[in-house]
């Protein structure tokens, strides 16, 4: 039995919303600057469950970084509610949401974000040391796995862009966390480098991962098992097993 099949079977059996890892529950998330008030996201009310792959689209604008900003608790809603693997995270105070994050999220990023002067595996044990505590042969064996064991002792700087894509999937991994948070994750790569991060990708999805990836490109939307569009802050959801568009919310 696929993935996709196991966990149709399990939301038939429960609901969605009790296999949800994220919840919303009409979350808007407003800007107020000088120039007046922006509803980037619009009560917004879906769930993604345990093991889902999901990619959200939409045009520039649409409230796509804003959406990733609050699933990755970089941000608060300003009003709704947003469970991620059971917490209610629309109320944390900002330490208790920077330790929740650090056990709970991977971030895979466009631009890498690798600290320039730190070798590859030292990366990694730095979201160790941020999480808990560093464990050099860890780190190493996460880099094997993304098949720069060769590259421990590089720095960024002498790595291709495919190869930090890799040491940011390491890094991404190295605490185990549920859910993993990619934005545009193979946006600056080549064709060949692309192929390679698609296939970790599709590795760590069959491995029970859950992935929510923001992509402006449809051949890596059509990867995921479900896509979510947004639209002027709307969102629009594609229905568990395919099926036409229809409008949560309600
Ligand atoms: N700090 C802010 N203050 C005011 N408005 C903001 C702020 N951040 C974003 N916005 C506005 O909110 C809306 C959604 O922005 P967001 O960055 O989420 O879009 P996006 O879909 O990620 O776009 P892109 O594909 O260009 O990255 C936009 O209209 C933007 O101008
Ligand atoms: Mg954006």
């Amino acid at each position: 039995m696929s993935r996709t099949e196991t966990s149709t079977v399990a939301v038939a059996s429960q609901t969605r919303a009790e296999c949800a890892v994220i919840s919303l529950s009409g979350v808007t998330r407003e800007y107020s600057g000088h120039a007046g008030t922006v509803r980037a996201l619009d009560s917004a009310t879906f769930s993604i469950v345990a093991g889902e792959w999901v990619a959200i689209t939409g045009p520039s604008g649409s409230g796509k970084s804003t959406l990733v900003n609050l699933l990755g608790c970089l941000d608060r809603p300003s009003t709704g509610q947003l469970t991620i693997d059971g917490a209610d995270v629309s109320s944390m105070a900002p330490a208790e949401l920077d330790r929740f994050r650090a056990d709970k999220i991977g971030f895979i990023f466009q631009q890498f974000h690798l600290i320039p002067y730190l070798t590859a595996v030292e990366n990694i044990m730095l979201a160790q040391y941020f999480h808990s505590m560093t464990d050099e042969t860890e780190a190493r064996s996460a880099l094997d796995r993304v098949g720069l064991g060769a590259r421990a002792a590089h720095l960024p700087s002498e790595l291709s862009g495919g190869e930090q894509q890799r040491v940011c999937i390491a890094r991404a991994l190295i605490n185990n966390p549920p859910i993993l948070l990619a934005d545009e994750p193979t946006g600056n790569l080549d064709a060949a480098n692309q192929g390679i991060v698609v296939d970790l990708l599709r590795g760590l999805h069959n491995a029970g991962h859950t992935i929510v990836m923001v992509t402006h490109d449809p051949e890596m939307a059509g990867l995921a098992s479900r896509r979510i569009a947004l639209n002027h802050g709307k969102v629009f959801c594609h229905p568990v097993g395919g099926g036409p568009v229809v409008r949560l919310g309600r």
